[in-house]
């Protein structure tokens, strides 16, 4: 039902007076869909500097120079950097680029992929990969970057993770695996058909679990539900393609409304940490009932134990980052 009314009913506002003045801006996945438009909103709102990470340096190119007709804004406030969440090595170039930045305010990761169809990455099935395995270990190879713009600027850096309400779509069974993430690659064991929900469940649960170990640091992490947008994000899934298209027909926010709920996370203070936001608004009660219980408390933490050697594996110490 409340999908329903927000569907319906609510068009998400970005809130009055925001104002990205002088700050830099990571998008990732930002040459279409909710990324573009959010990095358009960004640059309109005054952002030195929008980086647009994409793992196509010339669609990448194409939405800077959209943006650039659309906002009149001068050249050199839009980058395009590339960034293949499906490549752990190009996370980490990326990551080690970002931190030679003068200054970096928000790190916005969008991008995403919703399949059913199994293929691996790095070893991991590539839905697991991108939204879950490299978005995390892009967080946390940048939370010393992060820690340093609030050193040296004394501002509140953001990390905002693009979830999902169909965080609440999956029954999540891998959970109870001694070994989550094999599960989830294993072509034999590997639900397809749960997989995008799973991987935005995963998200909303790790960030639970990782906010409070940044709670000391100055840095806000937060998480949010767009809403079902008119993307192409479901462009890879073969399986009930007509009714998610009359949906969306129906009910779908434009990618630029949506975009908004992005944009509100971004601007999000202190109040919005480890926390979930839909229709713009901080709003934990929206959470599944299972994310609310002490059992998902619980996978939670298992979760993270189980994909802190994954991450230290990839890039050795980078989970000490999130020290508490
Ligand atoms: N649309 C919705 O209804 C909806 C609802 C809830 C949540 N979301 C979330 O919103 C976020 C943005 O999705 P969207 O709807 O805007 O979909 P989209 O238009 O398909 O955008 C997804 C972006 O992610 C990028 N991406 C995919 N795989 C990547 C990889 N391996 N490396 C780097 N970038 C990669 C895509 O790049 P390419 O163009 O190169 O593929 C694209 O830029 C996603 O996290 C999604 O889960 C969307």
């Amino acid at each position: 039902m409340g999908f329903l009314y927000s569907q319906l009913f609510v068009t998400p506002r970005i809130p009055d007076g925001t104002d990205f003045s002088g700050q830099v801006i990571l998008v990732t996945g930002a040459n279409t869909g909710l990324g573009k438009e959010a990095a358009r909103h960004f640059v309109s709102l005054g952002a030195a500097k929008v980086i647009i990470a994409v793992r196509n340096l010339e669609a990448g190119e194409q939405a800077r120079k959209d943006i650039i007709r659309t906002t009149k804004c001068p050249d050199s406030v839009l980058d395009v950097w590339k960034l293949d969440l499906g490549s752990f090595s190009s996370v980490e170039s990326f990551a080690e680029r970002a931190s030679n930045l003068p200054r970096l305010d928000v790190l916005l990761e969008n991008a995403g992929v919703a399949s059913n169809v199994h293929a691996i990455s790095e070893k991991y099935e590539r839905t697991i990969t991108v939204n879950v395995i490299s978005t995390i270990l892009l967080a946390l190879l940048l939370v010393p970057k992060l820690k340093e713009q609030v050193s040296e600027h004394g501002t509140t850096p953001r990390i905002c993770i693009v979830s999902s309400e169909v965080h609440a779509w999956t029954k999540y069974k891998e959970q109870d695996s001694k070994d989550i993430f094999a599960t989830l690659s294993d072509k034999q064991t590997a639900n397809m058909d749960e997989r995008y929900p799973t991987s935005k469940l995963m998200e909303v649960l790790l960030v639970r679990e990782l906010a409070p170990r940044l709670k000391d640091s100055g840095i806000v992490m937060n998480m949010i539900n767009p809403g079902l947008c008119k993307t192409d994000l479901s462009r890879d899934r073969n399986f009930q393609a007509f009714m998610l298209s009359v949906m969306k027909l129906l009910l779908a926010r434009t990618s630029e409304q949506g975009s908004r709920t992005l944009v509100a996370a971004a601007a999000a203070g202190k109040e919005s940490h480890g926390r979930y936001m839909t229709d713009a608004l901080v709003d934990d009660a929206a959470l599944s009932p299972f994310v609310r219980s002490e059992k998902g408390a619980e996978a939670g933490k298992e979760l993270w134990r189980q994909l802190q050697p994954i991450l230290d594996g990839i890039s050795p110490g980078v989970t000490k980052n999130v020290d508490a």
